[in-house]
């Protein structure tokens, strides 16, 4: 090959190349990495990506190359030179694809095995997906609708599905977990940035799928402590007003539903603020209206809204005594509305 062309198939590479890796960098393809294993993550997506860019300026040289310094004359009709096979052409891409895919399979290992090492002082939480809710129980016993974790503390999500298949993805942790009912799959999460991410269902799990969502909060390991405190305190308070609101919150109620006293503006379900007005077209006096609905959401469906979409749980998940505080409370939140 003359040197002129190797200077201008070089010239080609270099410039393609440039342009893809400006593409790569100077868009964000990425949210922010808010875990550690995130960091290990983005650096085999851009280890794979960097591969990428290398195989697409050698190509690109290639064609445009070829397409100018090739092109037939617009009158030439002939065939091109009959060529057999090139035994040294063959190894090279055979051997180099090889390499690369190795290299990205050994780096993908390391990164596996390394997010999977389970710290001795690690946080356990479990995360619950039914349709279309998520419970997170940490290991006092306290429930929560949203994933509250400390900065800095390697935790272990361990996943059960009371129903269909779920996924757990948090964009910001780079993480997804498929949730089978019968298994109990796990990813650690080690935050390194405090704030607020959204909790995804990422499968395809019936009508609700796409309101199916939560919140990860990372706090500092001190406002951890504390809000842990303040929930299992609210949840057991003696004061039923204080504990039926804690639930309501816990339970991811106010995904679905509309309660005004909680802040709550939910469409899936009947609109809790008008359940005295609900319980009458149900026949049915207020307080075992409720009751029933929450144990047993399938013995009276609301005109209006479809039935199976509230989950069927509630009734073993809750005590006599959350049941009682959740149906007071929204007794009292929903009277004279
Ligand atoms: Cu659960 Cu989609």
């Amino acid at each position: 090959m003359r040197r002129g062309s190797i200077a201008w198939l070089l010239g080609i590479g270099v410039v393609s190349g440039g342009v893809a890796a400006a593409v790569a960098l100077a868009l964000p393809w990425l949210p922010v990495d808010a875990s550690r294993e995130a960091g290990r993550i983005d650096f085999v997506f851009w280890f794979v990506v960097t591969i990428c860019i290398v195989i697409f300026a050698v190509v690109a040289a290639a064609i445009i190359y070829s397409v100018v310094r090739f092109r037939a004359a617009p009158d030439d009709d002939s065939d091109g030179p009959p060529i057999h096979g090139n035994t040294r052409l063959e190894i090279a891409w055979t051997l180099i694809p090889t390499i690369l895919v190795t290299a990205i399979g050994i780096v993908s290992a390391i990164v596996l095995s390394r997010n999977d090492a389970l710290a001795k002082n690690a946080l356990r939480v479990d995360v619950v997906a039914q349709q279309f809710t998520w419970t997170f129980k940490y290991p006092s016993g306290l429930t929560s609708a949203t994933l509250a974790l400390p900065k800095g503390r390697e935790t272990q999500l361990r996943f059960t599905s009371l129903d269909v298949i779920h996924a757990f993805f948090v964009p910001e942790f780079r993480e997804n977990e498929d949730i089978v009912p019968g298994l109990t799959t796990t990813i650690n999460v080690t935050p390194t940035r405090v704030g607020t991410y959204p909790v995804i269902c990422n499968e395809l799990c019936g009508l609700g799928h796409a309101t199916m969502r939560s919140t990860a909060v990372v706090m500092q390991p001190a406002a951890f402590d504390t809000w842990l405190k303040g929930q299992s305190k609210a949840v057991a308070s003696p004061n039923t007003a204080t504990a039926g609101a804690a639930i309501f919150k816990n339970n991811g109620c106010a995904a679905c539903h509309t309660l005004t006293a909680a802040g709550a503006s939910g469409k899936v379900g009947p609109d809790l603020d008008k359940l005295p007005a609900e319980a009458k077209q149900a026949g049915q006096p207020l307080a075992p209206f409720i009751q029933t609905s929450i144990t047993d959401p399938n013995a009276y469906i609301q005109p209006g809204y479809p039935k199976n979409v509230m989950p069927q749980t509630f009734g073993k998940a809750f005590s006599k005594q959350q049941l009682d505080a959740l149906v007071s409370y929204l007794i009292s939140s929903s009277k004279g509305k």
